[in-house]
């Protein structure tokens, strides 16, 4: 495999990103600010690169961005690692909430935490006292509320619908607080009380969508979830993206997808799928996700297109190239 870093964003990633000449860029920053990584290429800090983007009429406008979808299996953590890491080296100081008792995100940054580390179920009470003693920094600008099994006991503790509403809301409050940019979700594949009081938290929701015939009933259920769930708490509806993971043009079954669901939820879908590549599992497995490395590939480009459309940066992206 090639080149990785601990992501930090690449000259030439940033170059690509914004549509501008390499000299341009690189004559933006002094030696002092440009890291060296593998391979002899540079790169830029998460702070550096919020100053020089911050600079170019970039806004980091606070966000809670939840990744919910009933079914199981469909690109969730995928979706959280990816985003996260791609939105801390274009500077935004991101905290990743693991809310899956299951712990994939927790698990694919190796944060796990150890029996008397205050997790979510632990904090949610006291979020002022008990959150930002709770959060691990995993690398510069990344941060984790990391989960265990523990955490399903949620459901039982979390049984009161005023608490639901403000659970979720009350911990982001405090990280936000905290002098963050950004709040990733990361839901587990069921309607408990978890991705309740996260729908309450949310600006934006991202249902990840398979292509199958399964998930799209799996989509059209999570809607109707979310929607029934703005009604009894009278929430302001977030935005709703929904985002084809695992695509495969060649194959009928991707193409139907689109057709559908631009039929029946015009409006929602993103308009550039996910394509499938072996490169998100074969990065998991050493803990880190593919914004990790420094070459440019199509699980990248994917990922990297989707958080300049989700996060909206304005500023220099806006006539910024469709490449990372
Ligand atoms: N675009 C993709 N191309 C290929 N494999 C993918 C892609 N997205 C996700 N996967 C793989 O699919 C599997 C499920 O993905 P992931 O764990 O992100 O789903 P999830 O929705 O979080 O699952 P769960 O509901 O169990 O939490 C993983 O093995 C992941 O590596
Ligand atoms: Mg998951």
């Amino acid at each position: 495999m090639s080149q990785e870093s601990q992501y930090i964003l690449t000259v030439d990633d940033l170059v690509r990103s914004i549509g501008r000449g390499r000299d341009e860029v690189v004559s933006a920053f002094s030696k002092d600010e440009l890291t060296k990584l593998p391979g002899g290429k540079w790169g830029l800090t998460s702070e550096v690169a919020k100053r020089y983007l911050s600079g170019k009429g970039v806004q980091y406008e606070f966000k809670v961005i939840a990744y919910i979808n009933l079914k199981g299996g469909t690109g969730k953590t995928t979706s959280t690692i990816s985003v996260a890491t791609r939105a801390v080296q274009y500077g935004y100081k991101t905290c990743i909430l693991d809310m899956d008792a299951q712990a994939n995100s927790t698990l694919a940054f190796d944060e796990v935490p150890d029996e008397e580390d205050p997790i979510f179920c632990d904090v949610w009470r006291n979020p002022k006292e008990m959150v930002m003693g709770s959060i691990r920094s995993i690398n510069d600008g990344l941060y984790i509320l990391p989960s265990s099994l523990e955490n399903s006991l949620l459901d039982v503790n979390l049984s009161n619908p005023g608490s639901q509403k403000k659970a979720v809301y009350g911990v982001c409050e405090v990280i936000k607080d905290n002098g963050f940019d950004l709040i990733m979700i990361d839901c587990p594949p069921s309607l408990g009380t978890a991705v309740i009081s996260a729908i309450c938290a949310a600006d934006i929701i991202v249902i990840p969508v398979c292509c199958d015939d399964f998930s799209l009933t799996g989509l059209d259920f999570t809607l109707i979830e979310i929607e029934s769930i703005c009604d009894t708490f009278n929430l302001k509806k977030p935005d709703i993206h929904i985002l084809l993971t695992q695509f495969d043009k060649r194959l009928n079954i991707s193409t139907n997808a689109i057709e559908k669901i631009s039929s029946r939820y015009p409006g929602y879908l993103v308009p550039f799928p996910i394509r499938t590549s072996s490169l998100y599992s074969k990065m998991l497995e050493k803990k880190k996700t593919v914004f990790a490395l420094t070459a440019k590939c199509r699980a990248k480009t994917d990922y990297d297109r989707y958080v300049r459309f989700l996060l909206k940066p304005g500023g220099i992206f806006e006539n910024g190239g469709a490449d990372g």
